[in-house]
Parts: structure tokens; sequence; C-alpha cells
């Protein structure tokens, strides 16, 4: 396996961490010097470049948030010139504007690097077939699973999302060993073989990379045994680069090893900002090391989770990510996370994986009901079984009432992406009183 490694993979932690220091000066001076934003924002802090002398000053330095990329719209925080930037990708954004990110031609090859890294350490080798289902265009999933595959010496099958049926199809024809998909939208495809009769477990595939929206291990657990495949976390976010961030080792599972040449990861309470030690958890927060078109300086990612020492690499873990600050239901106090509700769902029987969280007001509370979908066949008392006790686990384990309805098979809607999981109704509710 270690003649399989990168250079940057075969490092000593000391190596490393000099490493990070060199890239982490370069990275603050060149935000500094060419983005009027850094610029403004480390002199209002009161801070230049060179009292970064360790990696522990960093923390020194002030955050930068999508509020600020929103206001800099669209290339207001690029640091080259136009014609240096290769490539732009944008998140959608669901409200207003979206974020825009730019890439030189350097970048593109670290992401291409990165992502080649990723399908490596997922138990992808030159020669294999990748099928990507991630989506192409501005979503940096498809394109960027796309080059690391190319990297890597794979062959591509740049599927994107959507047509279910013909997604099967080349499945069976093209025969890859890899496929490359949000988890949500894999479940899609669970559907899709059973509906056209063929073995989901009989694929020619080994490994999914799975990624673009949080999952558990009880999803793993499902996933694994209905394809046969291993399952392994892949994470990233378009403002850092896009995918290949972190990904999961398939030898380990134990969390996602973060490519921290590249990407310098810090864990903050969220309400304080303050920086935490590893293993607490909190806010995760990137600098980007070696980024020329967009460097980014302690970005608020809003994802949860802790970081943990590394194992199967050098580099340290993040762990599973539990879901995204702004993800966060707070019903009469208790702070719940989609993935809570998962956990739960896919462990009780009669229930399929897939489920929502409708959001309604009654008078001045906040309702949180689970539909979850029934497995088909279960009978209205398997059904009924199931419903009482996601609401008793609900309420042993996160400890706090939510209504159950087990709807029919296949009435809720698929993901052919990034699945929603809340349908906040409250605003619907509250502008008709
Ligand atoms: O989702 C990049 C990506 C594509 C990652 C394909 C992995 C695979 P954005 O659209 O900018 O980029 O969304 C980034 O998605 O801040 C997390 O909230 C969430 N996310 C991404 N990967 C994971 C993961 C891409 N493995 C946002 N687990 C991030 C949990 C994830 N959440």
């Amino acid at each position: 396996m270690t003649d399989l490694l990168d250079a940057a993979e075969r490092l000593g932690r000391e190596e490393l961490e000099a490493l990070q220091l060199t890239r982490l000066q370069s990275a603050l001076r060149h935000a500094y010097d060419r983005v009027p934003f850094y610029r403004t924002a480390f002199d209002r802090a009161g801070v230049r470049p060179e009292d970064c002398r360790t990696l522990s000053d960093l923390a020194r330095f002030p955050f930068t948030a999508k509020t600020d990329l929103r206001d800099n719209y669209p290339f207001g925080m690029f640091a080259v010139d136009r014609s240096e930037v290769r490539r732009i990708h944008a998140s959608s954004g669901t409200t207003g504007r979206p974020t825009v990110v730019g890439y030189t031609e350097r970048d593109l090859d670290v992401w291409a690097d990165v992502v080649a890294r990723s399908i490596r350490a997922a138990g992808g080798r030159p020669g294999d077939t990748v099928h990507v289902a991630y989506g192409y265009g501005l979503f940096t999933g498809g394109l960027g699973a796309h080059y690391g595959a190319e990297r890597l010496g794979c062959t591509v099958v740049p599927a994107s999302g959507g047509m279910t049926a013909r997604q099967v199809q080349l499945i069976q024809d093209f025969r890859p060993g890899i496929i490359m998909v949000t988890p949500s939208y894999m479940l899609t495809l669970l559907d899709e073989f059973e509906r056209q009769g063929v073995d989901p477990r009989s694929t020619s595939l080994r490994v999914g990379v799975f990624g673009a929206e949080p999952w558990t291990e009880q999803m793993r657990a499902e996933i694994e045994e209905r394809f046969a495949i291993d399952a392994v976390d892949i994470y990233g976010l378009s403002e850092v680069i896009g995918p290949g961030v972190a990904q999961e080792c398939v030898e380990t599972k134990d969390g996602l090893h973060i490519w921290e040449d590249h990407f310098y990861p810090e864990i903050v309470d969220p309400a304080t900002g303050e920086a935490l030690p590893d293993g607490e958890p909190g806010e995760l927060v990137f600098t980007s090391l070696t980024k020329e078109a967009m460097p980014v300086i302690r970005y608020r990612t809003r994802d949860l989770t802790r970081l943990l020492p590394g194992t199967a690499r050098v580099f340290r873990r993040m762990e599973k990510v539990t879901g995204r600050s702004d993800d966060m239901v707070i019903l009469r106090g208790v702070n719940l996370f989609p993935t809570q509700i998962e956990e739960i769902v896919l462990r009780t029987p009669y229930t399929a994986p897939h489920f929502e969280l409708r959001l309604t007001r009654e008078g001045r509370l906040d309702v949180l009901t689970v539909r979850a979908e029934a497995r088909s066949g279960a009978s209205a008392e398997q059904r009924a079984a199931a419903g009482a006790s996601i609401a008793q686990a609900v309420k042993d384990g996160i400890g706090v009432t939510v209504g159950v309805e087990v709807v029919d098979p296949e009435t809720l809607e698929r993901s052919a992406g990034k699945i929603k999981r809340i349908v906040d109704l409250r605003a619907a509710a509250g502008s008709r009183s």
C-alpha cells in the first residue's frame, strides 16, 4: 500500500507541520496583498501576515463567512487577474446571490490531485472504471470527481445526476467498479435496480464514494448490505475547493483524513468563535494553504464535527459530519439534527431508509413530524409498531416529543442529488394566521 502513497502522504507529522507553516505564511501574505477584503479584515483585527509565526498564531486572524463571499459577489474575493482564472463554480444558494468560486490552472491541478488521492484512499486504482453520478455543472461534485478520477488513471463515465433508469442501464453495461454519488441518490438508484428486477448485489460495483450531504453509520450499513459494496465518505465544499478536502480510507472507515497539506482545519466554538483543542466537537473552519485564485482564510463551514489524530494516514481525521448548524432544529430548547433521526429510522424494522422532517407551528409551539416510509409488505400493525418505536426512540435518545407518520412505500420524494430533509412549513402557517 505505501508504495501507492504520494509524497505528502509519506511525510512525518513534524515535516507535515513545517510544510503547513510555510504554506500558511504565504497564503496569508497572498490573501493580504491581493484581496482588499482580507487586507481590511486583517487591518481591522490588528494582525499582519508576518504575525503568523506558528500554526497556532492562525487563531489571531479574523474569520471569513459565507456572507463575506456573497457581499463580494461575483469576483471580489479573487486574488489573481481574471485572465488567470480557468474555471468558475457556484453554489446555487437557497436565498439570494450564489457563492462564486474560481480556480487557476494550478488550483485545478491541486484539486485533481486531492480527488485522485481520495479515490485511491477509497480503494480505487488506475484502470478502474468510475461512474460519476454527482451533478455536472456549476456544482463542484461532478467535474471535481471527474478530473480526479482521470488523474488517478481511471476510465470515467460522466453520468451526472438524473435519468435514473438510464444510470442503472449504464452500470450494468459499462461495469464500473466505483460509483461516486450522494448517498441519498444511491438509494434512488437502489429503488430503480429493484424496479428493473436487477439484484443490486450482483453489479460490478465494489466501492461507493459518498458525500455532499451528511449520512450516518446506519446509512453506511444499509447501502453496504443492499449493494454488497464498501461505502466510504468524501467531504468538501466549493469555498475550499470542492469534493476532495477530506476522505475516508476504505481499510479503516474511521472518519475522514483531511488533506492537511492543502487545507488547514480548525474547530471553533460555533457561538463564541474560540478555537477548541482536537477532540472537542464544534464548527469546522478551513484555511486554504495553496489556493491561488480564491484563497480562504479561516472560512466557517458551519459543519459540525471534531478533529481526531491520523490513523491510516499522517493527516488528522474529522469525524463524520453530524450536520450543519443551519440544519439544526431547536425544538422546545432541544437541539436536533436530521442525522439523529436517520440513525433511528434506519434501525427501526419495517421502515425504509426514506424519511423527511416536517416542521409546523401549532399556536406558539413548533411541531416536528417525522414522516418515514414503510418497507413494502409491512402490515398495518407492523407500521404502527414502527411509528411508535420511532417516537419512543426520539423521546429516549434526543429528549423531545415528535409526531411520527409512517407513510406508504414510494410516496416520499426521492433525491436526485443533495437531499433536503427538512420541510419547513412554519412561515406558511404564520402568514395565514
Ligand atoms: O457538496 C462538494 C462535494 C461534492 C463534496 C461531492 C463531496 C462530494 P457544496 O455544494 O459547496 O460542495 O456543499 C458543501 O455540503 O459544507 C457540508 O455541509 C456538505 N457536505 C459535503 N460533503 C459532506 C459529507 C459539495 N461527506 C457542503 N458529509 C458542506 C456531510 C457534507 N456533509
